[in-house]
This record gives structure tokens, C-alpha cells and sequence, in this order.
């Protein structure tokens, strides 16, 4: 049994958008990514999840209990930072934490004085008067002050400066590393790349990927961009390469008398016994970026 199930989830809200048939799991101690850019569906996925929306079809579960009609107990396994966070105004940041302790019955409060203190929040104020990003720590600090197991963080890093970002992603790693299971969706590759074990791309309501993200980290194709010297040089490369099983040419760029090539880690060895016969100006690996793979997978479906 997964932590989390979601099974060929769809919800239609009409004129395409919604989710479709949405199914992935995460295990128990993973990072799971949920990458996809604004309007693809995340939230709305996440949602069910939670259980504030019903599916028109398919299910979720939360550590085998449906998240539907068993709200009220899977909430307390679960640590939940939603994208638009709401706040009580009208109480100070101190009040506000009060609450949630005795909404959850938390009298230890070690656990929570140790997030205020890693996200720097300020408390005392009134949640009226503090920033976008104080907003989100307050969150963060409520979210979490029970400790749970499970973390389900619907972009949590946006609204927050470039270093408490960081804080955040250092935040991620730690609770792995204790052990939590956790579902981070995002439209920032980095912050995906730095924490997730797996990741699942959605697009248009649907997800048209769904990998190990360490395959991407390894993977075995390698790009690399030469320049010759001579144009001759260029154009016999060309001229032999364009039907050679060795590699292929993904790019030219007579011009500049450039190539980018792909090549299997396979036939590394191939291929440099054929470029020494070619005298390079330059010739450099291109690093290969869940990024890319990202755009790539975006352009080639449209
Ligand atoms: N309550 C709703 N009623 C109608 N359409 C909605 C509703 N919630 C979301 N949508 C639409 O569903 C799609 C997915 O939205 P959402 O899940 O918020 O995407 P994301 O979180 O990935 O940015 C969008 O086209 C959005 O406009
Ligand atoms: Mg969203």
C-alpha cells in the first residue's frame, strides 16, 4: 500500500479544464514532484487529495482510507500548506498559533517553537499587518506544528523571498531525512530537481510523465556542441555523420560551422575515435537539465 493513491481521478469542470483520468502513488518516505505549469492542474488534484472535492470519477486515498469520506482522520496524518493561504486577520500571528495548538491538541510545543525559530517568523504582530511572505510562514508554522507524517505542499515556496526559499528546500530535505513522505507540487524545475525522488509532469489536466527523477540525473544520451576550424571539416562531418549509427545530429549551424550531436554513453568511444580525425575549435558536453526535459516533452505535444 502507497501513502498516497491517486486513482484515475477526473474531475470536468467543462471547455477542457479539470483533471482526466489522473492516477500516480507515492511511496512511503519519498519526495514526490507534481510539476506542471499554472492552469495544468495541480491544485485541483491536490484538493482531492485533501478531501475538499469530490471526484467524478476514480479515487484518492491517504494510507488506504478514502480521502472522501474519511476527512476527518486522514487531516490529522496529514500536514497541508495550500497555494492561497487564508488567514484570520483579525488575530496576532501568536493567537493564531494558540489556536491551532488546541484545534490539535498539541501541548509539547518544542516542535513549533523550533519552526518559528528555522523560518524567522515574527509572531507577535497582527496577521492584518504582516507581509505576503510572514503570511506564508505563519502558514508554513501551522501546517506543520503537529509534526505529521505526510506533507502535501501546493507551491510552497512561492510568495517567499530567495532565502527562505532556500530555508524551505533545506526544510524538505530534512523531514526526508526523517522520514516523512512527501507530495511538493511546483512550477520551479530547481526546486523540484534539488528534493524529488520521482516526478510526475501534468499537462492539461492530464500526466503525460511519470519517472524516476535519478534516470533523468543519469541519463545515458549525452549532447555535446563542436566547432570545427575549417568548413571543409564541417561539411565532411556532416556529409559522413548524417547516416551514422554512432550518433545523431540534432543541430547545424553552418554559420558558425557548429554541430550538437547526441551521442549513447554506449558509443562514447566511437565517437571520439571519429572527431579525432576532424580539427575542433571547441567541443563541450551540454548539460542536460530536468528543464529540457520539461520544455522538451511541452513542445514536442503540442
Ligand atoms: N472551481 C473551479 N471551477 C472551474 N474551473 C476550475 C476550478 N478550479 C480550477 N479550475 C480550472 O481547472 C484548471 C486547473 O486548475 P488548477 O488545478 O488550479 O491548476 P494549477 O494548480 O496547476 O495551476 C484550470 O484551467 C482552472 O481554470
Ligand atoms: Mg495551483
Amino acid at each position: 500500500m502507497s501513502v498516497l493513491e491517486i486513482e484515475n481521478v477526473t474531475k470536468d469542470y467543462g471547455h477542457g479544464r479539470g483533471i482526466f483520468d489522473v492516477t500516480f502513488h507515492v511511496e512511503e518516505g519519498e519526495v514526490f514532484g507534481f510539476l506542471g505549469p499554472n492552469g495544468a492542474g495541480k491544485t485541483t488534484t491536490i484538493r482531492h487529495i485533501m478531501g475538499f472535492s469530490k471526484p467524478q470519477k476514480g479515487h484518492t486515498y491517504v494510507n488506504g482510507r478514502d480521502s472522501w469520506t474519511e476527512y476527518y482522520i486522514n487531516q490529522k496524518e496529514i500536514g497541508y500548506l495550500p497555494g492561497e493561504i487564508a488567514l484570520p486577520e483579525s488575530l496576532t500571528g501568536k493567537q493564531f498559533i494558540k489556536m491551532m495548538a488546541e484545534l490539535r491538541g498539541i501541548t509539547d510545543l518544542t516542535h513549533t517553537e523550533y519552526l518559528i525559530k528555522k523560518f524567522e517568523l515574527e509572531q507577535n504582530g497582527g496577521i492584518k499587518r504582516m507581509s505576503l511572505g510572514m503570511k506564508r510562514k505563519l502558514a508554513v508554522v501551522t501546517a506543520f506544528m503537529h509534526d505529521p507524517k505526510v506533507l502535501v505542499l501546493d507551491e510552497p515556496t512561492s510568495g517567499l523571498d530567495p532565502m527562505m526559499q532556500d530555508v524551505f528546500i533545506e526544510f524538505i530535505k530534512e523531514e526526508k531525512q526523517r522520514g516523512k513522505t512527501i507530495l511538493l507540487s511546483s512550477h520551479i524545475f530547481s526546486e523540484i530537481d534539488a528534493t524529488c525522488d520521482r516526478i510526475a509532469i501534468i499537462k492539461d489536466g492530464r500526466i503525460v510523465s511519470n519517472f524516476v527523477a535519478d534516470d533523468l540525473r543519469h541519463k545515458e544520451t549525452k549532447t555535446i556542441k563542436l566547432e570545427f576550424v575549417q568548413k571543409n571539416d564541417y561539411e565532411r562531418f556532416i556529409k559522413s555523420m548524417s547516416a551514422s549509427d554512432v550518433m545523431d545530429i540534432v543541430l547545424e549551424k553552418p554559420q558558425h560551422q557548429q554541430v550538437k550531436v547526441e551521442v549513447t554513453d554506449a558509443k562514447i568511444n566511437q565517437f571520439f575515435a571519429i572527431i579525432a580525425d576532424y580539427e575542433l575549435k571547441f567541443m563541450s558536453e551540454v548539460p542536460f537539465t530536468l528543464e529540457d526535459y520539461f520544455m522538451d516533452f511541452y513542445d514536442r505535444n503540442k
